[in-house]
């Protein structure tokens, strides 16, 4: 291969990486978080008080992946501090009226066991006991004992029916260090994917086209395990280890792993002074923005950089282990019964069902003090369930050297293929195995560094696990990887089969593999790694605030959950745990990186809300209906009337059509535009704003109210983005239509809606009506945010904006973010009273475009982001809401994991470079924010690169843009007004340089 370095000299230095290794590619992968994992280190699981999130465990099929009021979250165990509960003191003849979050009918009448229930939930301060419950009340009945738990310790009453106690409790537990609770989920778009956590544990799986359509995720799958064996070769000593800090087999751990996340790549150091290498593992999977098809690889790769620092050669053996014929702690929901066999271990189930033919899957379970195998002739769904196990009829095969392919023949989304696959190369050996006991595998691995003995492989059994071998001169340094692929080309939608669409891109999973030249040489596996540092590179190499670079990339890790069909349909849940499919305004909240990277994907949804417009022009809110329950029909499309639907679905035709210059879109969608104005007028009729409508903050029930302020200004936006578009298409007649109503709403918005407080401050109440109070609430203004991303400037008064601004921190600032409703009920409602990840974010947004200093501007927003990523260490399950103080969950999960509400934060980096896209007209402006020099990204769909400036002596600055992905061409492009002095054509790689 040619190798050179060019190295090109414009403001700054781009060192071309042609020559570099895989070792050097993975080792220059950057991160901004990390968290240390020790072996001495305890974890537990500690249950708290929240309205829903996911369960790491789910219970149900074809049902939300959901847990209410309470969920178990892990902390670490400080072992110095002492663990005290005590119901002291205890209040005879007293009640705690209120702050109830869990009310359970204990096992007998006896309010000792009010005590131990308390106890077992963190979030409880105080219990009350009645021998006989006055009325029904959450889980407990007229006339029976009542344990009622409190989150908090409400004002006592005299009762003399009633027994309470007030907590006095100490909490020896932190938040566990980054890559615990979550970790970046790892696999293809749309392919489902799996986390490999910290200490070593993968969790998450969703690969065999689970969701909340058919069965459960694996929430953790204890023995795939990865273990390395080394090898002094002066003194032939071997040492081998779990790469876990809490392992749970025979083998060693390690030391610590310190864990970093940059979205697709996980990167696990391995820190331990009795090894005799210096190792880092990296876990990643492709990721190329502006190439679906290529993104859609389902494969996670395992690459173990080591470097041997000793004056003696050392060998090093690398293994990956997958126990994928047997799902522990996991049942299969079939009535088909076909055998049913007393058996004393669950392995045997394997080989019967493998002896049947017509067996297709297996459950092994203890039923009356007896042990059995059940034999299906069809797979059920899974769905998690303590004490029993499972598998799915399959055979591994093996041929010497390649893969290790494991077949399940069928129709059903658990029939499939998973392949273990080396990289080999000259210097690299390999070895596969299949046993169904783990230790078998380990102890000859520990021996041997592998399973020579195990040339062919053709049959069953319950873990397959291959090893890839090197020798170390002193000093060098090699890469070991392992492909871990999958191929289900069959997902369910409850009885409906839908294929996924990467069944089209490949055959097999030997093609997956194939596809990145595993069988050729490391060419491919390079690519993969440039592809993900020049996309990170994006990021890293600008003056954005670190918190921002983190957030931006991980926060793309939200496409875990995307689904594309082979019938051409893009889908995604509002989140597991709320099951309807592409509200359009959650859909909106988290659009911009889908846009940015796969634009096709959000015009496809576009298509889709258009063909379920209703016949007056209102947009309707999701393809599917759903939360929390069961999961409805495919495309059971539906929803509320709300604020934020169809008025978005207005926005997002110009900001494609400008940021896309794809005329045909506009042209498809016009006519829904236009019929979505007509809806979005005739229910502002009253007062000239948007009446009793919904909005996506849905929880304090905003329709009561005859408008609000969100409402009224997405339909600013919506008006003048429909201005806009009447101005493209040469209608005067809709340009009308929108221009006076717009000019009405602005009035009616300063009459109906504005509030001083003081004679300084002010502010816009949050609804009008109600019993006359003068709430604020928080992202009221969101419709400018939008207005100014997709370059419709201000929809009102800009300093009337900014004293809004000022008064949400001034009411509604807490430590954890900005509070959602401020002045309606008492602080203690959790639901008025919590964060929602957005309203921070489109604070410092919009104080950025009202040209605060950048400094201030982003406070906000860092303090929530910061909230996930440095304190609860969870950055890859955001909640929607966190709770706030005042009921005993204060900056803890309060609702729905794995949510895109903070994904507004995408709109800061379009504020902090004033970034103005036009590609119809083929002009792209900017107006930074941050003083010269500065280097920030420049984001748009398909296209990446950078605006840079460096000071020059006279006052002016010279401007440099660099195309980094994609192709661009433009008649104007101007940095702060400076003009670049003609138009612009560039290929990625390719800069041009400028001064004014
Ligand atoms: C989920 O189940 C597994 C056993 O299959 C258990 O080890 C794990 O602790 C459970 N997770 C939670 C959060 O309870
Ligand atoms: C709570 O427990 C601590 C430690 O045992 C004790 O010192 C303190 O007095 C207790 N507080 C009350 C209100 O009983």
């Amino acid at each position: 291969m040619l190798c050179v370095r060019l190295i090109l000299l414009t403001s700054f230095l781009i060192p071309l990486i042609n020559c570099q290794t895989i070792y050097e590619l993975l080792n220059s992968f950057r991160f901004l978080n990390e968290g240390s994992i020790s072996k001495s280190d305890i974890y537990e699981y500690q249950y708290e008080y929240v309205m829903y999130t996911e369960p790491e465990n789910v219970t149900r099929e074809r049902f939300a992946w959901v847990e209410e009021i309470a969920r178990p979250y892990l902390y670490q165990r400080d072992p110095t501090k002492p663990l005290q509960c005590d119901s002291n003191p205890l209040l005879s003849a007293t009640d705690l009226p209120g702050a109830d979050f869990l009310s359970i009918i204990p096992s007998s009448a006896d309010p000792s066991l009010c005590h131990t229930l308390c106890c077992n939930y963190m979030s409880c301060a105080a219990w009350s006991y009645a021998a006989s419950s006055p009325v029904d009340f959450n889980d407990c009945k007229k006339g029976q004992p009542c344990c009622y738990l409190k989150t908090y310790v409400p004002k006592s009453l005299d009762n003399p029916n009633i027994i309470s106690a007030i907590m006095n409790r100490t909490f020896p537990y932190n938040h566990p260090p980054t890559g615990l609770r979550s970790a970046v989920p790892l696999g293809g778009i749309t392919t489902g994917s799996i986390e490999l956590r910290g200490d070593g544990t993968f969790h998450e799986w969703t690969v065999e086209s689970q969701s909340p359509a058919s069965g459960a995720k694996y929430g953790v799958v204890g023995d795939a395990l990865l273990a390395i064996r080394l090898k002094n070769l002066q003194t032939n000593e071997t040492d081998s280890r779990l790469i876990r800090t809490h392992p749970h087999h025979d083998l060693q751990g390690i030391d610590t792993i310190r864990y970093h996340g940059s979205y697709p790549v996980s990167k696990l150091e391995l820190i331990d002074y009795t090894l005799i290498a210096n190792m880092d593992l990296y876990a990643y999977s492709i990721l190329k923005p502006g190439d679906l098809n290529r993104s859609m690889t389902p494969a996670i790769i395992f690459s173990l950089n080591i470097h041997n620092p000793n004056d003696y050669p050392i060998s090093i053996d690398f293994m990956y282990n997958a126990p994928l014929s047997v799902q522990i702690d996991q049942i299969r929901l079939s009535k088909n019964i076909l055998q049913q066999i007393a058996s004393d271990t669950y392995i045997q189930c394997i080989s019967l069902c493998d002896q049947n033919s017509l067996c297709a899957s297996w459950n092994w379970q203890n039923m009356n003090n007896q042990s059995t195998c059940i034999l299906y002739s069809d797979i059920g769904n899974n769905v998690h369930l303590n004490g029993h196990v499972s598998g799915i009829r399959g055979q591994w095969t093996y041929d010497k050297s390649g893969p290790l392919v494991l077949d399940r023949p069928g129709h059903m989304p658990s029939n499939g293929q998973y392949v273990l696959w080396p990289f080999l190369s000259s210097d690299q050996t390999m070895t596969a195995t299949v046993d169904n006991n783990i230790n078998n595998i380990l102890s000859n691995f520990s021996a041997y560094g592998g399973w020579y003995q195990q040339t062919e492989i053709k049959g069953t059994g319950a873990n397959g696990a291959v090893s890839i071998s090197t020798i170390l001169q002193p000093g060098e340094k090699k890469t070991l990887s392992i492909l871990f692929a999958w191929y289900f080309p069959h997902h369910n939608w409850l009885d409906l089969p839908l294929d996924n669409y990467y069944s089209l891109l490949f055959n097999n999973v030997t093609t997956v593999g194939q596809s990145i030249g595993i069988d050729k040489d490391d060419n491919q596996l390079k690519l993969i790694l440039k592809d993900i540092l020049t996309l990170h590179n994006v990021y890293f190499n600008s003056s954005l605030p670190n918190y921002l670079v983190d957030s931006l990339i991980n926060s793309a890790s939200h496409m875990r959950s995307a689904m594309y069909f082979s019938n051409g349909d893009w889908r995604q849940w509002e989140a597991y745990d709320c099951n309807d499919v592409d509200s359009v305004h959650n859909d909106h909240q988290r659009h911009i990186p889908y846009i940015l990277y796969f634009p096709e994907t959000e015009k496809n949804k576009m298509y889709t809300w258009a063909k379920y417009q209703q016949a007056d022009g209102m947009i309707q809110e999701t393809f599917t209906v759903g939360c929390m329950g069961d999961t409805v029909p495919y495309d059971q499309h539906g929803g509320r009337n709300m604020g934020d639907v169809t008025t978005i679905f207005i926005l997002e035709t110009l900001e494609l059509y400008r940021w896309t210059n794809d005329f045909n879109f506009l042209k498809d969608m016009y006519p829904h535009v236009v019929a979505g104005i007509q809806w979005q007028l005739s229910v502002s009729t009253e007062f000239g704003l948007p009446e009793h409508l919904e909005c996506t903050y849905d929880i304090p029930n905003m329709s009561q109210y005859p408008t609000t302020t969100f409402n009224s200004f997405m339909h600013l936006a919506a008006l003048r983005a429909c201005m806009e578009l009447a101005l493209i298409m040469n209608d005067t007649n809709t340009y009308n239509q929108c221009y006076e109503p717009f000019i009405r709403a602005n009035k009616q918005i300063n009459q109906l809606l504005w509030y001083n407080d003081t004679i300084d401050t002010g502010y816009f109440l949050a609804y009008t009506g109600g019993a006359g109070e003068k709430a604020i609430f928080t992202d009221a203004l969101y419709g400018q945010v939008l207005a100014f991303t997709y370059g419709l400037g201000p929809l009102y008064n800009i300093s009337i904006m900014k004293k809004h601004l000022e008064s949400e921190v001034r009411l509604a600032d807490t430590p954890y973010g900005l509070r959602m409703l401020t002045g309606r009920e008492p602080l203690t409602n959790p639901q008025d009273n919590s964060i929602w990840m957005g309203a921070s974010q489109d604070w410092s947004v919009l104080n950025l475009w009202f040209n605060m200093d950048p400094d201030s501007a982003l406070i906000q927003s860092e303090k929530g982001l910061n909230l996930v990523r440095q304190t609860l260490n969870d950055q890859w399950n955001v909640h929607g809401l966190y709770a706030a103080d005042g009921y005993g969950i204060g900056g803890k999960p309060w609702v729905t994991s794995h949510y895109g509400f903070h994904m507004v934060l995408w709109h800061l980096p379009f504020a902090l470079s004033g970034q103005y896209t036009d590609l119809a007209k083929g002009i792209l402006l900017f107006s930074p924010k941050l003083r010269s020099p500065f280097i920030l990204p420049v984001l748009i769909p398909n296209i990446f690169g950078t605006i840079s400036s460096t000071p020059l002596l006279n006052g002016q600055s010279t401007y440099t843009f660099t195309l980094t992905i994609g192709k661009l061409s433009l008649n104007t492009l101007a940095i702060n007004n400076a003009k670049y002095p003609s138009t612009v054509n560039l290929i990625a790689g390719q800069s041009i340089q400028w001064s004014g």
